[in-house]
This record gives structure tokens, C-alpha cells and sequence, in this order.
């Protein structure tokens, strides 16, 4: 290649280098995988290595990240949030060491703490006279967000130190997370648990973020008034005390031999934990030593990540087949000559969606790299061209459902302004096989109606058998017919007959998440079930196509209103939740009935003193309130704070609704 080839090249890989970091970074929603994004990278340094005319403002050699997005207020850290190198051989632990012992000068002994490197976002908390006063984003390192509000929704951050020896002012940084179990709950809408706490803590409205159960670890400070510190690990254990979470598994070691020990038994074991881990930090213990070492231009010397490999392993692409989902969506996935990844046996790899068939040019008999990171399905991350021969077959996409025949369609998103990369059945119930199989899994799932006995597999042999057609049957079951089958008999059936009886007491908010809707998960099910509080309004609503009603929920919007309406414009779906409310036993929910704002209804618009959302929200609803999300004759109260909406009073003025402030509105509830 010569020099202008090579140019263009390079000029290339950035531009792709920043498109990625757009969609990962601003818009929480990557195209390629880490190890993808990570490769394109290390390409783009090697070749600045390699040629020392390349170079470009953009390169990551210069970035840290993405820079802060549009609309978040922004904030200047008062010490960088750098990142850190990475090592992934015991050589390059080596030499992070030597490299130690040439800046001081010195061979000397020190101790490493040791810290799991969770794989999550990082924020940075700073606390004026004990009070949480900041919360922000990392950014670009320089520049990072305000996102105060929806940091204070996470439980494990206070938002006021009481401690005696708590700095009058202190920065104080961590990583933000999502659990692997509560990650499981909406993996649908997020590629990774690291995009679901990214995404999350990006939302304009803290409620959003509220909705996903976020966590957060301390692990070190910026700016720190008073520092009388001496070691990382003294200051792990004041952040312990003073009410922060600390990691359980943060050791002290003081050889590389040992931290290579602990990676090893750690990359064992780090499946098992209930949250993602992607390496180890090791950081120098003796903070006076820190401070001697510094930083280089983008990150320290005294600490280094030492990561764990994602596992993967090479195998052949037999046969690419459709999966139709319950919600419609038709997966490719690669059948693949079964390989042993990391101590599991892999055959099948999710190819995502039409557009990374054609993005990554796969084709069946390709030869693929096949990657298995924790809980998460196997993905194909890339083909092996050069082993490709000419027997190798283009997939081509089914334009009808492989289940029911019917048209599938790429929906148009209106926030977006683009069409989904997801193809849909556009049959919209128990008219499609598939789709019906994978509803009544749904229904019977741990979440919604929780029916032991009912396994996903047993759904499927049941509806071979012609016993389960739509949710009803479950509960008019052949028990009879059924303990003469294959593998059941007497105890079986009893546990089954048992695990269905116990499943008919059930919350409005399970119930209202097992129907399947689109759009209406977990939260959204909750929400709707507070508002409603019994499964008679709920019906009401569904009968007389008064789903307009549903929009007046706070926090439902939109998007959910058009599902709800969509999915109850097919009369069947109307008739199961009839039929259901019939069999079982909906609890209503139950709440303070004659509380002091009982018939009232509140909204609020612009900051409120000293309280959030949520917790004033919950008040006016623990008093027998109702609160709305739109000004409308149904309002009785206003409730205006700081910097309101201004369209919203004159509103309020207009229909003669009564405007109060928080401290009236707490007069209310004294
Ligand atoms: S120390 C300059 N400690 O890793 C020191 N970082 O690549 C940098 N991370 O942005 C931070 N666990 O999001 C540190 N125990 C830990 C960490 C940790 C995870 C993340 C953090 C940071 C990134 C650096």
C-alpha cells in the first residue's frame, strides 16, 4: 500500500471509529460487539504505530470516549476522569511493574489493592457539606453530565453522609450497574447490562431511570477537601463505613505472581456473580506513591486493568433458521457444528437481525468466530473469509412469517425516525403458532403467572397434544387424559393440578404483564395497576376502546397507549382477559382508600424542593391521591416548583384548577 492508500485507510477506520461511538456512547445502542469495538481501535493504533504520518484529532489515542451529549447540562470535573491501560498477559503485568520501578527509580515493595472491574458506566458523586450536591457522568473525561436526579433514584447512593469524618467536601467515583437478574427482565430492549445502565441513567426523566434497578460501587475519589489518606485500601473501607457499597471481593496482594492467582480464580468464577464483570484493577495501595506516579496523557501509572477474555472459539455455519418471538420478532439463528466454548457446548448462535447478516456477510457454510460472554446468547462476531469456498450459500431473508405465512413488516419508529432493524409477523395473536407458543410461555414465565409444573417444554408438547390452544385451556386441563402420557403420572399431575391452583391468585400487576403486550413489561404493568387498582377498570377500559384514558397514567406514554390499543383492537385478546379474569382470582390492589386526598388529583411541574418525583408521587397516592401526567378538567391540583412549565399554569388558569406550591400541597397532608 502506499502512503495515500494507507491515508485512506486510516481515514477510514476513524470515520467508522466515530460513527460506533455514537451509537454506543449517545444513542446506547451498539452495532458491533465490545471485542468488535475494541479491535477497530487496536487497529487504528497499530497502524499510528506503524506509520508515524498517520494521525487525526479523532484517533482514540487522543479520546477517552464520546463527548457529553446535547442535553444534559454540563460540568466541568475538577480532576479528569481518566481511564485506565489495559493488560492481558502476565507479560504486560511485567512490565507495568518495571515500568513503576523505572519511574521511581527504585525496585521497592508495595502491595496492590485489587478491585473487580464491573462493566458498567462510571459517575462521579460530589458532596458539599455532606449533602449529595452533583452527580455526573463521566463524558469525555473532561466534560461529563448532570444527571444529579436520576443518580439519586439508585439505593445505594445517599444522598446525605451523617459520619463524623466525612469530608467537608468530597468527590467520590464508582461504577453504576445493573445486576445480571434484573438485567434478565429487560434484556429485550438492551444489547448488554452495560447499555441498560447506560441508557437508563441518560433518560431526560428520572422516573425513566427509577424504573430499572440500578447499582452502584464505590471505588475511589476526585477532589478530596481534607485527605489524611495513606492507602486505597483505608480509603475502600471509609467509604464502607460512611454507607457507600464497597466490593465483597476487593483483595490485597503484593506480588504480580499473586494477582495472576486471583485472575485466574476470578475468570472461574466470574459467571456466578450477580453482576458483570470484565477484569481485575490493580491499583499501587500507598497513595503517596500514587501521587509520585501520576499519569500519563490518558491514564495512570499506578493502576492497570487486567482483563479476562470473553470466550470464544471457531466453528461452521450448517443452517441459518428463523425464530418468530412472542412479540413477532423473527431472529436469525446460525445452527452451528456444536463447540465446547469456555465449558459449554454451543450449536445455535443468534445472528440478531437481517441488516448483521448482511453487515458481517454471513452465509451459510461460512466458517465463524463464535463468542459466549456470561448469561447472554452466543453471537456470531465475525466470518473467516479466507476460509470461505464457493459452496457457501447467501441466507435469504423470509419477507413472510416461516409460522403462519402472514407479511412481515420492518416497523417505522416515530422517535427514531427510522425503521426497525428487527422484522415482525404482522399477525397479531394466537393466529400464528409461534407466536402463540411463545405467549402462553410467557403467561406461565416466573414473573407473570408463575406456574411451576408448566414448564416452557412441557407448553410445547401440550400444544403438539392439542391440549393448550390459547391461555384459557390451562385451566381446564385433561388431567385425565394427561397422567396416561408419557413421563407424567399420579404425583406429577398432582403437582401440576396444584402449581395451576396456587397460580390463580394473582396481583393485577402480574396479571396485567402475563397478557404479553408489547410494551407493557414489568414497571409499565405496575404502573398501569396502581392507576387502575382493579382488573374491572382495567376491563372497562379495554371494552369500551377508552384508551386514551391510559395516556393519563403518569408514565405511560405514547408508545405503550398505541400497543395497548393495537393489541386490544383484536377482539380475541379481549376475550382472553375476560375469559382469565373469569378463572382466576385478580387481587385488587390495595391501597389507603380514605386518606386525606382521597377523590384529589395532583400534577407537578418544575423542580420541587428537597423532594423527588418518585417520593412526592408516592406520598400523594400513601394519602389516596391520584396524580396525572396532563393538565385536563380531571385535575384538581397544580403543584408548581422551581422553573415550571409555563404552558402548563396557563392551562391550569384557563380550566380554573387550583395551583398550590409543595410546602401547601404538604399542608394538605399535614
Ligand atoms: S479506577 C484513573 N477502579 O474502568 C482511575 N475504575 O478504564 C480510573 N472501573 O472508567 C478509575 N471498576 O468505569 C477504577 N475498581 C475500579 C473500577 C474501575 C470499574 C471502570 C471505570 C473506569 C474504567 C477505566
Amino acid at each position: 500500500m502506499n502512503k495515500d492508500e494507507l491515508k485512506k485507510k486510516y481515514k477510514n477506520k476513524i470515520k467508522e471509529y466515530l460513527k460506533h461511538n455514537k451509537f454506543y456512547f449517545d444513542k446506547s445502542k451498539p452495532l458491533i460487539t465490545d471485542s468488535e469495538y475494541d479491535e477497530l481501535k487496536k487497529e487504528i493504533l497499530l497502524l499510528e504505530k506503524k506509520y508515524d504520518f498517520l494521525n487525526d484529532k479523532n484517533s482514540p489515542s487522543k479520546n477517552l470516549g464520546f463527548k457529553a451529549s446535547k442535553s444534559f447540562e454540563k460540568y466541568e470535573h475538577k480532576i479528569p476522569m481518566l481511564s485506565l491501560s489495559n493488560a492481558f498477559f502476565e507479560e504486560d503485568l511485567k512490565n507495568f511493574e518495571k515500568k513503576i520501578f523505572n519511574y521511581l527509580n527504585k525496585n521497592i515493595n508495595f502491595d496492590y489493592s485489587v478491585e473487580p472491574k464491573i462493566d458498567g458506566i462510571s459517575a462521579s458523586l460530589t458532596f458539599k457539606n455532606r449533602k449529595l450536591t452533583y452527580g455526573v457522568s463521566r463524558g469525555d473525561g473532561k466534560i461529563g453530565e448532570v444527571i444529579t436526579e436520576n443518580l439519586k433514584t439508585i439505593k445505594d447512593i445517599p444522598t446525605e453522609v451523617k459520619s463524623n469524618d466525612f469530608p467537608d467536601e468530597i468527590e467520590i467515583r464508582g461504577e453504576v450497574f445493573i445486576k445480571k437478574k434484573d438485567f434478565l427482565k429487560i434484556k429485550d430492549k438492551f444489547a448488554n447490562p452495560r447499555n441498560a445502565a447506560s441508557g437508563s441513567l441518560r433518560q431526560k426523566n428520572p422516573e425513566e431511570t427509577k424504573k430499572i434497578p440500578l447499582n452502584f460501587i464505590a471505588y475511589t475519589f476526585g477532589y478530596i477537601s481534607d485527605d489524611n489518606f495513606r492507602y486505597q485500601s483505608e480509603f475502600l473501607m471509609a467509604l464502607d463505613k460512611w454507607g457507600f457499597q464497597t466490593n465483597k471481593d476487593n483483595k490485597i496482594f503484593s506480588s504480580v505472581s499473586q494477582l495472576i492467582k486471583y485472575h485466574r480464580r476470578f475468570e472461574e468464577i466470574r459467571f456466578d456473580l450477580d453482576y458483570d464483570v470484565d477484569g481485575l484493577v490493580y491499583k499501587v495501595n500507598d497513595l503517596n506513591l500514587q501521587k509520585r506516579l501520576g499519569f500519563t496523557s490518558n491514564a495512570p501509572r499506578w493502576a492497570i486493568a487486567h482483563k479476562f477474555s470473553a470466550y470464544s472459539a471457531s466453528t461452521q455455519i450448517i443452517n441459518i433458521e428463523i425464530q418468530v418471538g412472542r412479540t413477532g420478532a423473527l431472529t436469525p439463528v446460525a445452527k452451528v457444528k456444536p463447540v465446547n466454548i469456555g465449558g459449554v457446548v454451543v450449536s445455535n448462535a443468534t445472528l440478531h437481525n437481517e441488516d448483521e447478516i448482511n453487515r458481517k456477510d454471513i452465509r451459510i457454510g461460512d466458517f465463524v468466530k463464535i463468542e459466549r460472554a456470561g448469561d447472554v446468547i452466543p453471537h456470531v462476531i465475525e466470518v473467516d473469509k479466507k476460509k470461505r469456498t464457493k459452496d457457501v450459500t447467501k441466507f435469504k431473508f423470509p419477507l413472510k412469517c416461516p409460522s403462519c405465512g402472514s407479511d412481515t413488516i420492518k416497523e417505522f419508529n416515530l422517535v427514531s425516525k427510522k425503521y426497525d432493524a428487527v422484522r415482525r409477523c404482522t399477525n397479531d395473536g394466537y393466529g400464528c403458532e409461534k407466536i402463540a407458543i411463545e405467549k402462553i410461555k410467557h403467561l406461565i414465565s416466573k414473573e407473570a403467572l408463575n406456574i411451576e409444573g408448566l414448564g416452557k417444554k412441557v407448553v410445547e408438547n401440550f400444544w403438539e397434544l392439542n391440549l393448550i390452544r390459547k391461555p384459557q385451556d390451562i385451566f381446564s386441563l385433561n388431567y385425565e387424559y394427561i397422567i396416561n402420557l408419557d413421563g407424567w403420572g399420579k404425583t406429577s399431575v398432582n403437582n401440576l393440578k396444584n402449581s395451576i391452583e396456587k397460580s390463580k391468585k394473582v396481583s393485577l400487576q402480574k396479571f396485567i404483564y402475563s397478557i404479553g403486550i408489547r410494551h407493557i413489561g414489568i414497571e409499565n404493568a405496575k404502573i398501569i395497576s396502581d392507576n387502575l387498582k382493579n382488573i374491572s377498570n382495567f376491563i372497562k377500559i379495554i371494552k369500551s376502546n377508552e384508551f386514551d384514558k391510559f395516556l393519563n397514567i403518569d408514565g405511560i406514554g405514547q408508545t405503550q397507549v398505541n400497543s395497548l390499543k393495537n393489541f386490544f383492537s383484536n377482539k380475541l385478546n379481549v376475550k382472553i382477559v375476560v375469559d382469565l379474569n373469569n378463572q382466576l382470582k385478580i387481587e385488587n390492589k390495595i391501597l389507603n382508600k380514605n386518606g386525606i386526598l382521597k377523590d384529589k388529583s395532583f400534577m407537578f411541574t418544575g423542580k420541587l424542593e428537597g423532594i423527588s418525583r418518585a417520593e412526592v408521587k408516592s406520598l400523594v397516592e400513601k394519602n389516596s391521591g391520584i396524580t396525572l401526567s396532563s393538565v385536563n378538567k380531571n385535575l384538581d391540583f397544580l403543584v408548581v416548583g422551581e422553573k415550571p412549565t409555563k404552558k402548563k399554569i396557563e392551562q391550569a388558569n384557563k380550566l380554573g384548577i387550583k395551583i398550590i406550591s409543595l410546602k401547601e400541597l404538604k399542608k394538605l397532608i399535614n
